[in-house]
This record gives C-alpha cells, sequence and structure tokens, in this order.
C-alpha cells in the first residue's frame, strides 16, 4: 500500500475541499440549514464538499474503503484501506459565521491510522501528520505545551446533544476549582490541533465520531502528547470517548473524566 501517495493526495483533497467550503462559507446566507437533530446542522455545502472528496479517493484509489459523516460507509468500514472523512467539521460555527471549522481527513491502514490531515480555511491553518513522522502546522513542526499545573492550564471541553453531558459537570466543575481556565471551540479537530500545537494544554468530549478524532488525535500523539485508545471497544464503527493531553496533565484529566484506557 503506497502511504506516501496516499498523504500526498489527502493533503491536496483537503486543500481542493476547503476551497469549496470556503466559497460555500463566504455565501452561507444562500445556504439552506437542514437539521438532523438537535442543534445538529447540515447544509448543501457539507454534502458537496463530501462529494467533492469522495470522488477525489475514488478516482486514485477506487479499491480503498470510505466513510463520511453524510454520506456513511456503505458498509466499507472494515476495509484494509480507510479513509474517514468530515467534509465540514464545526458546521454550527460554519453557518454561524464563526471561524473555527475545518476539512478533516485520516487515513487507516489495517486499523492504524496513518495519517491526518485538517485544513481551516478561515484561519489559514493546515494541520498535517504521520504516524512516526510529526505534526505540522502550516509546514512547521508543532509539539503540545509543557504546562504542569492545572491552576495554569487552559483545557478544551466539547459535548452534543446525543450524549450526556451531565456526568461530565462534576469533574469540570472540580477541574475549575483546581484553577483551570476552559474553551468550548465547537470544532472536536480544532481542539485537538490546538492541543497538538501547544494552544491548549488538553481536551475530553464524551463522545465523538471518528470522522471528528481521528486526524487530530494523530497530531496530538505526533506532536509529543498523550491519548485515549479511540481504537478499543469498535471506536471506528461506534465512536468512542476522547481525551487527550500534554505529558504532565494527561493522568490527573483521566482521573477527573474517568478515562483509563491511554493508547
Ligand atoms: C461536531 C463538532 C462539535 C462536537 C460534536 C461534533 P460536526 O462535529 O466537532 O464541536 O462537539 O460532537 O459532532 O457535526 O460539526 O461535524
Ligand atoms: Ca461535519
Amino acid at each position: 500500500m503506497d502511504l506516501d501517495a496516499r498523504f500526498s493526495a489527502a493533503v491536496a483533497i483537503a486543500e481542493e475541499a476547503a476551497t469549496l467550503a470556503l466559497h460555500h462559507f463566504e455565501r452561507r446566507s444562500e445556504l439552506t440549514v437542514e437539521l438532523k437533530g438537535l442543534q445538529d446542522h447540515v447544509t448543501q455545502a457539507d454534502r458537496e464538499v463530501e462529494a467533492l472528496i469522495r470522488r477525489r479517493i475514488t478516482e486514485r484509489y477506487p479499491e480503498d474503503g470510505l466513510v463520511g459523516e453524510e454520506q456513511g460507509s456503505g458498509g466499507s468500514s472494515t476495509s484494509r484501506a480507510l479513509w474517514v472523512i468530515d467534509p465540514i467539521d464545526g458546521t454550527t460555527n460554519f453557518v454561524r459565521g464563526l471561524p473555527q471549522w475545518g476539512v478533516c481527513i485520516a487515513f487507516c491502514a489495517d486499523e492504524v491510522v496513518e495519517h491526518g490531515v485538517i485544513v481551516a480555511p478561515v484561519l489559514r491553518e493546515r494541520y498535517v501528520a504521520r504516524r512516526g513522522r510529526g505534526a505540522f502546522c502550516n509546514d512547521r513542526a508543532i509539539s503540545v505545551s509543557r504546562t504542569a499545573k492545572l491552576s495554569e492550564s487552559v483545557i478544551g471541553f466539547g459535548s452534543n446533544k446525543k450524549t450526556p453531558w451531565e456526568p461530565y459537570v462534576g469533574a469540570l466543575s472540580k477541574l475549575l476549582a483546581e484553577g483551570i481556565e476552559y474553551r468550548r471551540i465547537g470544532c472536536a479537530s480544532m481542539n485537538l490541533a490546538a492541543v497538538a500545537s501547544g494552544k491548549l494544554d488538553g481536551f475530553f468530549e464524551a463522545k465523538l465520531s471518528p470522522w471528528d478524532a481521528l486526524a487530530g488525535m494523530l497530531m496530538v500523539k505526533e506532536a509529543g502528547g498523550r491519548c485515549n485508545d479511540y481504537l478499543a471497544d469498535d471506536g471506528l464503527l461506534r465512536g468512542n470517548a476522547v481525551l487527550v493531553g500534554n505529558q504532565p496533565l494527561y493522568d490527573v484529566l483521566a482521573a477527573a473524566f474517568g478515562v483509563w484506557n491511554e493508547a
């Protein structure tokens, strides 16, 4: 399996997809916003961008499997070569004109995440990571923070309407009492990219789908951070909790949120 070629393809496809998404973002008042569930939006932009990414991958790699947020897997999520895509992560931010959203593409070979790409066109940031080869933002190597005290930390926290958040309010409130600052960016992949580049010290969300999680978790790992074992318990099929952190703070965050399986 040619991983180098697939990585270059992922970067080129994510860039082209981000350009199309940005075109729609700049005309977002013309988009019809539909609801998939409570506070869970989808637009023509999500669908068109996913269709473009699927077309480009299939032209190059017709045998590879593909899982995407808007069109599902068509039963291919067990393929040896699997592309996992979110055309727009952070759709709520997108429809409201907030800048934190991006195109996410991850690639797995035999259920090992080999590379991930996140392109956030409004922020003009392109994050990439390859397994064993580091993580980069706009071609510059990135690394996680060294913050060692909760009282100096800024932690990302995410939630959605499909997963109960109440069990985690106690943990968050204890961490707040220990002095953390927290951020709710509203885009899981951008939270993960922020941890990978040291802008945040950790991030937790009780359940995320693989298209939101895989690319950014690889970035955190490759930037020297720590992650829970997302792929455990069929995470690739069913989604899982996501906890990431820098070296010193991961354990205390894991204890607070009750996440025990580090990858
Ligand atoms: C969502 C965002 C949000 C997170 C949700 C995700 P979407 O993705 O990443 O920050 O809290 O769990 O589903 O629906 O905008 O692609
Ligand atoms: Ca999405």
